[in-house]
């Protein structure tokens, strides 16, 4: 992941120090990396390291070049780690192309085979390198640079957006999904990832958006075109984002900014496997004695899902247990022949990585799940596959959560797939089914929002409560109440819904807030309505989150309904679980909470576990 900028200055003004200005607004996509280009006597030049992109600037001589254009990025590792080599902006071979590029391709296997077969010579892991030898290729073959980058951009998969500065000076920039912008200013134009990038630059923008190409000749003129070549008329509004908005994309927090994200950062997850590496952790599991999930907090609920994923989909059923019981509880019965699935966003949560580390040393096989390629756990782990889902700066976590659902999914359907169906065609297929999902959320993740907000206004009153569930939706009740525990400071307890009656129940009130999930499985949905309407005999503020008009109906007088998008019944803890974050985030909001930094708490766990 990253974000990234093309500044074009006509009035004197310094394009570096913009350009530096411009990434340190969005060093929320990520600083493991930074680097500018340039054109300098007709070559284009570039500085790169594994350095946010201030200490870039204090490193190596930038400040006071009399440059008028510069493309620059910032990034988060997510293919190849943080090294000066994976850093953007790419070269081609001939040193006529530098290309930056935010997301992930899902097609970076084949075209960097086809790219080594061809004699380019790529020096990096990041899978944004193959797009200069791309254009390179087609500028070999006769195309003009702006051709060139369209042909290319034409030949990616995944979700993408790019931009590319030539050496005869002119630009140009694509996207997949994600819209990018374009601003314009006194003496400035610019194109950026992302709107904050914009900020103190433009006094005017544009979107380019899903599908589009924007173009700067080298004389200046902004053209904004399809993939078919048709040109396309773009409507500039006035730039008003403001301090401290600016800082966060527009959004008021960064959870509520990163919750937005999860439409994108699920395809993220889903472009950034690559087939070899899944094809080698599904077999490993496949030949396992044993499996062991490993992990703490959210990451473990994402554990408990996957079990279901697993025994439906393959019929094996993994041992889900927190590091620190594993830790205390299995570790010494573990040896060759077992597998330890190690799930950590961070990479770093100590109990985790340790029980990565003294797995590995019994002999037993690891594969880490993670958000963090520089992290402990990636080293400690036989095999990694990343989350991808770019930098989580709010402590709750939420895309990240949604993302290492999305991978143990493929995860589990490789498993159960992988004697019978080539690693590639599970991937394409899931792909689809992911840009499904994709495109609902879009369309509804404001609906949500706004019955979340209701929802959360009814239980507002509340000291405590319940979140209840069942099947393969009870560990997000135990997600949710989580959330709500953290980034509301409110009691929440995750309950089974068959164990409502066995003690629970006693203690609903009007003080006891109850927030049923609809399960998945049609009996005990079935079951579940008759306990919801106990919960309201008893007073409780009662909150349904459903996926079914039958629920809806039923339960609509009662209650406060979110509705989530119905799909299929794997994808929709997903679904489920921006929901709950949702209501948490505004819960916390009514009470006033920071939600991004709460009390006592850290991104990184680190204990002596
Ligand atoms: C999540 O919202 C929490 N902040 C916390 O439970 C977290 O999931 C846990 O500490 C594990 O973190 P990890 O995924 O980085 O290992």
């Amino acid at each position: 992941m990253g974000g990234f900028v093309f500044i074009r200055s006509t009035g004197g003004l310094d394009a570096l120090a913009l350009a530096k200005l411009s990434l340190s607004r969005m060093e929320f996509r990520g600083k493991d990396c930074s680097g500018v280009a340039w054109i300098e006597e007709g070559k284009v030049r570039v500085v790169k390291d594994s350095c946010p992109v201030g200490e870039l600037f204090a490193r190596y001589p930038l400040s006071g070049r009399p440059v008028d254009r510069v493309l620059g990025h910032t990034r988060y590792s997510t293919h190849g780690k943080a090294d000066p080599r994976n850093a953007h902006p790419h070269l081609d071979c001939g040193g006529t192309v530098a290309v930056v590029g935010d997301g992930a391709l899902r097609n970076y296997e084949d075209l960097y085979a086809e790219l080594l077969e061809e004699g380019h010579r790529l020096v990096s892991k990041s899978d944004f390198e193959v797009l200069p030898h791309l254009v390179e290729e087609s500028v070999g073959r006769g195309s003009d640079y702006l051709g060139a980058f369209v042909n290319t951009v034409s030949r990616l998969r995944g979700i993408v957006a790019t931009a590319a500065l030539f050496r005869d000076g002119s630009a140009a920039a694509y996207t997949s999904h994600q819209p990018i912008y374009v601003g314009l200013g006194e003496g400035l134009l610019a194109i950026s990832s992302t709107l904050s990038g914009l900020y103190g630059i433009a006094a005017r923008y544009s979107k380019v958006d899903r599908g589009e190409v924007v173009a700067v000749t080298s004389g200046g003129e902004v053209v904004f075109l399809d993939l078919s070549g048709r040109r396309l008329s773009k409507e500039f509004l006035p730039y008003e984002l403001e301090e401290p908005l600016a800082r966060t994309d527009g959004f008021p927090h960064h959870m509520l900014r990163e919750i937005y994200e999860t439409p994108y950062s699920i395809l993220r997850t889903a472009s950034a496997v690559q087939s070899r590496y899944l094809e080698l952790a599904s077999k490993m599991i496949l030949r396992s004695n044993r499996v062991f999930v490993v992990a703490n907090g959210t990451s473990l609920h994402a554990g408990m899902v996957f079990s279901y994923y697993l025994s439906e989909m393959s019929g094996a059923v993994p041992v889900v247990v927190s590091a620190s019981e594993f830790l205390l509880y299995h570790l010494d019965g573990v040896s060759v022949g077992d597998s330890v699935i190690a799930i950590s966003q961070s990479g770093e949560t100590s109990e985790v990585v340790r029980s990565a580390y003294e797995a590995r040393l019994r002999g037993a096989t690891v594969i880490g799940i993670t958000n963090n390629i520089n992290s402990r756990l990636t080293r400690f782990s036989n095999i990694y596959l990343p989350i991808a889902a770019g930098p989580e700066l709010a402590v709750p976590a939420t895309k990240t959560f949604t993302s290492t659902l999305a991978l143990l999914y493929v995860l589990a359907k490789s498993v159960a797939a992988i004697t019978s169906t080539p690693s590639s065609r599970i991937l394409a297929e899931t792909w689809e089914e992911f840009e499904k999902l994709h495109y609902t959320l879009l369309g509804e993740l404001d609906r949500i929002r706004a019955e979340a907000e209701r929802a959360s206004g009814f239980i507002a009153g509340c000291s405590s409560g319940y979140v209840v569930s069942r099947g393969i939706a009870y560990p997000l009740a135990l997600e949710g109440a989580l959330k709500i525990k953290e980034s509301a400071y409110v009691h929440a307890e995750g309950v089974e819904g068959g164990e409502l009656r066995h003690g629970p129940i006693a203690i609903l009130d009007e003080n006891v807030f109850a927030i049923f999930v609809e399960p998945l499985e049609p009996v005990a949905a079935e079951d579940m309505l008759s306990v919801v309407g106990e919960a309201v005999e008893c007073g409780s503020p009662t909150v349904v989150i459903s996926h079914s008009a039958r629920a809806e109906e039923a339960l609509a007088t009662k209650t406060r309904v979110v509705r989530v998008p119905s799909f299929e019944r794997h994808f929709m803890p997903i679904s489920i679980a921006v929901a709950l974050q949702l209501l948490a985030y505004s819960l916390a909001n009514r009470r006033g909470v920071d939600v991004d930094r709460p009390r006592r708490l850290s991104k990184v766990v680190r204990t002596v576990g």
